[in-house]
């Protein structure tokens, strides 16, 4: 991959691997850990609907597979023609990795970009420790 390509351009060449046979909303996610390492996921949905897979999930789970647990930075794309933000329950799933102030940038098809904190997109998360 050429250095000079950015995470917007990679992601937006993943959205064609997303399996999204049922709703056509591909989305593909990007999880960076505290070294700039990326960890790639798409959506991959089943036919058994609830059993159907986040992006966001996908890349947490690539993470952890590669032995990164600590999450920095979460890039997200869709092929929606505005913004998308991480579902609630991907939201818990990113705070479970994520460090304080932990960015989810969000990435429209024209290029447009916004970021939150994971805190401010899921304040008073469940966590079972504090501090
Ligand atoms: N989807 C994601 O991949 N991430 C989200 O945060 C919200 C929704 C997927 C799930 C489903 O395959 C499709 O988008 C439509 O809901």
């Amino acid at each position: 991959m050429n250095a000079s390509t950015t995470i917007a351009d990679q992601l937006q060449r993943l959205l064609a691997n997303a399996h999204a046979p049922y709703s056509g909303v591909h989305v593909a996610c990007a999880v960076e850990g505290p070294d700039g390492r990326l960890h790639l996921g798409v959506n991959v949905e089943n036919a058994a609907y609830p059993q159907g897979l986040c992006a966001e999930a996908s890349a947490i789970s690539a993470a952890v597979t590669a032995g990164e647990t600590r999450i920095v930075r979460v890039h997200v794309a869709s092929n929606l023609p505005d913004l998308v933000w991480p579902c609630g329950g991907c939201r818990q799933k990113i705070l479970e990795f994520a460090e304080p102030g932990c960015e989810v940038v969000t990435i429209a098809p024209d290029g447009r970009t916004d970021s939150r904190t994971i805190e401010q997109l899921l304040p008073e998360g469940f966590r079972l420790e504090r501090g």
